[in-house]
């Protein structure tokens, strides 16, 4: 569809941190006629460039995930036609938001299977770093693991842990660690060595290599409360990535686990830094050997 008269071509969706139009819930529409050409143009460079990138170093899940959705670089992709994939995978869907929403709002969509997906795309000028998410950073790094069942159910129990940890002093900050440290920024061990599956990471030109080849993180497995207890950057590249065995091990941590002796214990506790070694650490060297 054309682009409408009221919006200039050379202006980008005009609904970037725009909340006047949002419901209750936060949502709005996605309203993708207001796409410009320059837009469809950033996705495009944006996707190409970290589609190649990743196919290197992206967990398969994560890379089938992606195949599935049947996006491309040719224009950003319409929720309602990705829904109907996700649908038919897992039972989620995407709904599309202004920007960042409180906490109660986005728990509340991931218990009901519903992601949030921000509508607008970033700049030319932002290509390589962006301090919010957009459309291409929540598409592209969050969608492609939806289509898992175990990961997806995963983010649904996460969602449902909500209401707890924000009753429960400093079972938030906990609770934010682990989606921090397990879904933006999660290494998993492969038959083929570490790969990268957090979407943080997987949008992220610079760190998708830095993850997996760098010298300076170290790289730990993966246990729960070493998790929720550790401090993390949002300025830099991470000084810890926590390691996965498998989408079940992370499925079966969480689900059905009553979070409150957790909170209990650390909450009130000063975080552990986020370069942090501690002796019962399990560290992974960088060319971990397939398991
Ligand atoms: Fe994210």
């Amino acid at each position: 569809m054309a682009q409408p008269p009221s919006a200039p071509v050379s202006q980008p969706h005009g609904l970037r941190g725009d909340y006047s139009r949002a419901a209750a819930d936060y949502t709005v529409s996605q309203d993708w006629e207001r796409y410009t050409p320059e837009d469809h143009a950033v996705w495009a460079a944006l996707y190409r460039r970290q589609l190649e990138l990743v196919s290197h170093y992206a967990a398969p899940e994560f890379l089938s995930g992606t195949r599935a959705l049947g996006a491309s670089a040719a224009r950003i992709p319409r929720f309602e036609v990705v829904n109907e994939v996700l649908a038919g995978a897992t039972g989620w869907r995407i709904v599309a938001v202004p920007g960042l929403i409180p906490d109660q709002a986005f728990f509340d969509h991931l218990a009901q299977r519903r992601f949030p997906v921000t509508v607008w795309i970033r700049r030319r000028e932002e290509l390589d770093y962006l301090v919010e998410p957009d459309v291409f950073h929540d598409f592209f790094g969050h969608v492609p693991l939806l289509t898992n069942p175990v990961f997806a159910r995963f983010m649904q129990a996460y969602g449902q842990a909500g209401p707890k940890a924000m009753a429960t002093a400093g079972g938030l900050r906990m609770l934010s660690r682990l989606y921090w440290y397990m879904v933006e920024f999660g290494l998993i061990r492969t038959t083929a060595g570490l790969r990268v599956y957090g979407a943080g990471i997987l949008s992220s030109k610079g760190e998708t290599v830095y993850s997996i080849e760098g010298a300076q993180p170290q790289r730990l497995r993966f246990e729960l409360a070493r998790v929720m207890r550790t401090d993390y950057r949002i300025d830099a590249f991470q000084r810890t990535y926590f390691v996965l065995e498998s989408f079940d091990e992370l499925f079966h941590a969480c689900y059905g686990t009553d979070f409150a002796p957790l909170y209990l214990r650390y909450g009130s506790d000063e975080p552990l830094a986020a370069d942090a070694r501690l002796p019962t650490d399990e560290v992974l060297s960088a060319d971990t050997q397939p398991r």
